[in-house]
C-alpha cells in the first residue's frame, strides 16, 4: 500500500542557506557585498539544492554592529542597494524556487534611529518610553554604578546600562551601547514593531528570523540577575505573551514563519518558545558549543527529542556569522587534509540528515575555515571577523585578491584556503566538498524519510553515531564513524528485521561495499559517514 506524502509546512522540509550580505558578492567594486551581488549569485544557491535563503540585515544602519543596529527599518542601506533591489531580490529568489527569510530585529534599534534620537532629547520626549531609562548614581560618584547587575553581550559581561549625560539617566541595552533596547512592555513599541513586520511580509518575504528574541521580555521590576541563573531577569516569561502577538501577525498571512534566535544553551529553555501559538522554529545553539564527539552530539539530539513532542520541530546549525566555523572549531593542528575533509563531510551528513530544519552558512558548502587575520585587521566589536570574510567565487590566482567576490579591494581579506576552496574550482570537480553537499541535498530532497521521517538513535559502539529515519514505507540509516578505526555497527531489531541495505552515499570515494544482503551488521571504514537505504527484502 502506498501512503500519501505527509504534508509538512515548507519550513520543516527546507534546507536554509544563510547569506551574510556584506561578504557574499559585490556587484559594484566597492569591496562590500550588496543585493545586486546576491541576485547575480542565486544560481549557486539554487544549484546547491537549498530551499530558502536567510539574509542577515540589510536595512539602513550606522554599522556599529554591521547592520544589527538599525536606523531605519523600512529602507535599505545604500551600501547594499535600494528598496527596489530588495523587491528584485525577493522576486528573483522566488523565480529560483527559493523562499526568502529576512532578519528582523524587534528588540533594539541603533542609537541613530529617529526614535532614540527623539527619546534622548529629554524626559518629556513623546518617544522617551520607547526605551528603558533609569535614574541612578552618576558614574564616578562614590556610590556610582548602573541601576542593576544586568550584562550586555558585547563585550561579554559589560554592563547593560550606559549613562546618558544630557538627561542624567542610564539607558538599557543588551548588546552595544549603540544598540538601545526597545521597551516591549510599551504597547506603542509593540504596535510600531509589528508594523515593521507587516511591511516586510507585505513585500513578499516568506519568513523572518527574529534576532536575539528572548531579550524582548524583561522583568518589569528590573531586579538583579541571580548568580547561577545568568540573564534570567533579562529573559522574562512575558516574552511568550509578546510572541503570541508576533505569531498573530504572521498567521494573518498564508504560510509565513518565524525562526527565533533564542540564544540559550539549555534545550529545556528553548522548548517553551516552540509552542503552537509562538515560534515555528528556533536556532538550536547547543551544537555551537559541543566538541567533535558523537556521545555529546547524540545526547543533545536525544535530549531535544525527549523534551519536544511530535509537533515541535528542531532546527540545527553548525556555522553562522557569530560562531567560529566548524572547519576550524572541530579540527586540530595535527589533522592532515584527508582527515579534515572527512570531518567536514561527516558534519555535512549529520546536519542534513537529522530530523529538523538544517541551516547552512555561506561557505560551509566549500568547507571554509575561519580566516587568520593579521593583528589590527577586522573591526567587529566581538571579534567575529574571521568567520565573516568574503565568499571566494574564483581562485585568487586567476581573479586577484577579491577571488571573484569583488573587483575592488575586499572589506576583509579572503581566506588563504580560497586557492582550492572557491566555487569555480570546486564546481569543476566531481569529488569536491561542494559536489558532496550537492549530492547530499539532492538525496535529502528525494527521500521522504530524511525530510519528515521519525528518528531513532541506534545503540552504537563508542565513537559512532547512528540513527534511522523512517516513514511507513521508507527507512534511511545514517551511520557516522568519528574514529580512525574500522567500526562494526550492530543493527538492533526491528531494524534488524529488515533484510537488505544499500549505500546511497558515503564520504569514501568509492562505495567499495556492494549492496548488502544482510543488515544485521554494518562495517564502517575510518571516518566514514554513510547514508543507506533499508528495505524489506
Ligand atoms: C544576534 C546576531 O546574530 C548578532 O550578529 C548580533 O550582533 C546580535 N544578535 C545583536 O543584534
Ligand atoms: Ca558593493
Amino acid at each position: 500500500m502506498t501512503h500519501a506524502p505527509i504534508a509538512a509546512p515548507w519550513w520543516e522540509t527546507a534546507a536554509v542557506y544563510q547569506i551574510y550580505p556584506r561578504s557574499f558578492a559585490d556587484s559594484n567594486g566597492d569591496g562590500i557585498g550588496d543585493l545586486r551581488g546576491i541576485i547575480d549569485r542565486l544560481d549557486h544557491v539554487a544549484d546547491l539544492g537549498a530551499d530558502a535563503i536567510w539574509i542577515s540585515p540589510i536595512y539602513r544602519s550606522p554599522m556599529a554592529d554591521f547592520g544589527y543596529d538599525i536606523s531605519d527599518h523600512l529602507d535599505i542601506d545604500p551600501i547594499f542597494g535600494t528598496l527596489a533591489d530588495a523587491d528584485d531580490l525577493i522576486a528573483s529568489a522566488h523565480a529560483h524556487g527559493l523562499r526568502v527569510i529576512f532578519d528582523i530585529i524587534l528588540g533594539h534599534t541603533s542609537d541613530e534611529h529617529p526614535w532614540f534620537i527623539a527619546a534622548a532629547e529629554g524626559r518629556d520626549s513623546p518617544f522617551r518610553e520607547f526605551y528603558t531609562w533609569r535614574d541612578g548614581p552618576t558614574p564616578g560618584s562614590p556610590v556610582g554604578g548602573p541601576p542593576n547587575n544586568w550584562t550586555a553581550g558585547f563585550p561579554a559581561g559589560a554592563p547593560a546600562w550606559t549613562w546618558h549625560a544630557p538627561a542624567s539617566q542610564w539607558y538599557l541595552h543588551s548588546h552595544l551601547p549603540q544598540q538601545p533596547d526597545l521597551d516591549w512592555s510599551n504597547p506603542d513599541v509593540r504596535r510600531a514593531q509589528l508594523d515593521v513586520l507587516r511591511f516586510w511580509l507585505d513585500r513578499g518575504v516568506d519568513g523572518v528570523r527574529l534576532d536575539s528574541i528572548a531579550r524582548i521580555g524583561k522583568d518589569p521590576e528590573l531586579r538583579d540577575n541571580i548568580p547561577g541563573q545568568p540573564d534570567r531577569h533579562q529573559n522574562w516569561p512575558v516574552v511568550h505573551e509578546y510572541l503570541r502577538e508576533v505569531r498573530a501577525v504572521l498567521d494573518s498571512y498564508p504560510d509565513r514563519m518565524a525562526v527565533g534566535e533564542v540564544w540559550l544553551f539549555e534545550q529545556d529553555l528553548i522548548a517553551p518558545y516552540l509552542m503552537a501559538d509562538q515560534l515555528q522554529l528556533t536556532h538550536n545553539f547547543v551544537f555551537a558549543r559541543l566538541p567533535f564527539d558523537p556521545a555529546a552530539i547524540g545526547t543533545a539530539v536525544a535530549d531535544f527529542e525527549k523534551l519536544a513532542d511530535d509537533r515541535v520541530w528542531p532546527a540545527w546549525f553548525l556555522n553562522n556569522h557569530d560562531e567560529p566555523r566548524i572547519a576550524t572549531r572541530w579540527n586540530t593542528a595535527t589533522d592532515d587534509e584527508a582527515l579534515r575533509e572527512a570531518r567536514l563531510r561527516l558534519a555535512a551528513v549529520l546536519i542534513l540528515t537529522l530530523r529538523g530544519t538544517p541551516f547552512l552558512y555561506q561557505g560551509e558548502e566549500l568547507g571554509l575555515a575561519d580566516t587568520n587575520l593579521a593583528a589590527g585587521v577586522g573591526s567587529d566589536a566581538n571579534a567575529r571577523d574571521p568567520q565573516r570574510t568574503p565568499m571566494p567565487w574564483k581562485p585568487p590566482s586567476l581573479a586577484g585578491p577579491g577571488a571573484g567576490f569583488t573587483t575592488g579591494e575586499p572589506w576583509l581579506p579572503v581566506g588563504a584556503d580560497a586557492t582550492t576552496r572557491n566555487v569555480d574550482t570546486q564546481n569543476r570537480s566531481g569529488d569536491s566538498t561542494l559536489a558532496f553537499y550537492r549530492k547530499l541535498l539532492r538525496l535529502r530532497r528525494s527521500r521522504q524519510s530524511l525530510l519528515t521521517g521519525h528518528q531513532s538513535l541506534i545503540n552504537s559502539p563508542e565513537g559512532v553515531l547512528a540513527f534511522v529515519r523512517s516513514t511507513n514505507s521508507e527507512h534511511s540509516l545514517i551511520a557516522l564513524n568519528f574514529t580512525a578505526e574500522m567500526q562494526t555497527l550492530h543493527l538492533p531489531a526491528p531494524t534488524h528485521a529488515l533484510s537488505t541495505a544499500s549505500h546511497l552515499l558515503s564520504n569514501h570515494a568509492q562505495l567499495a561495499q556492494p549492496p548488502m544482503s544482510t543488515v544485521s551488521t554494518l562495517e564502517l571504514r575510518p571516518w566514514e559517514s554513510v547514508v543507506a537505504d533499508l528495505t524489506h527484502g
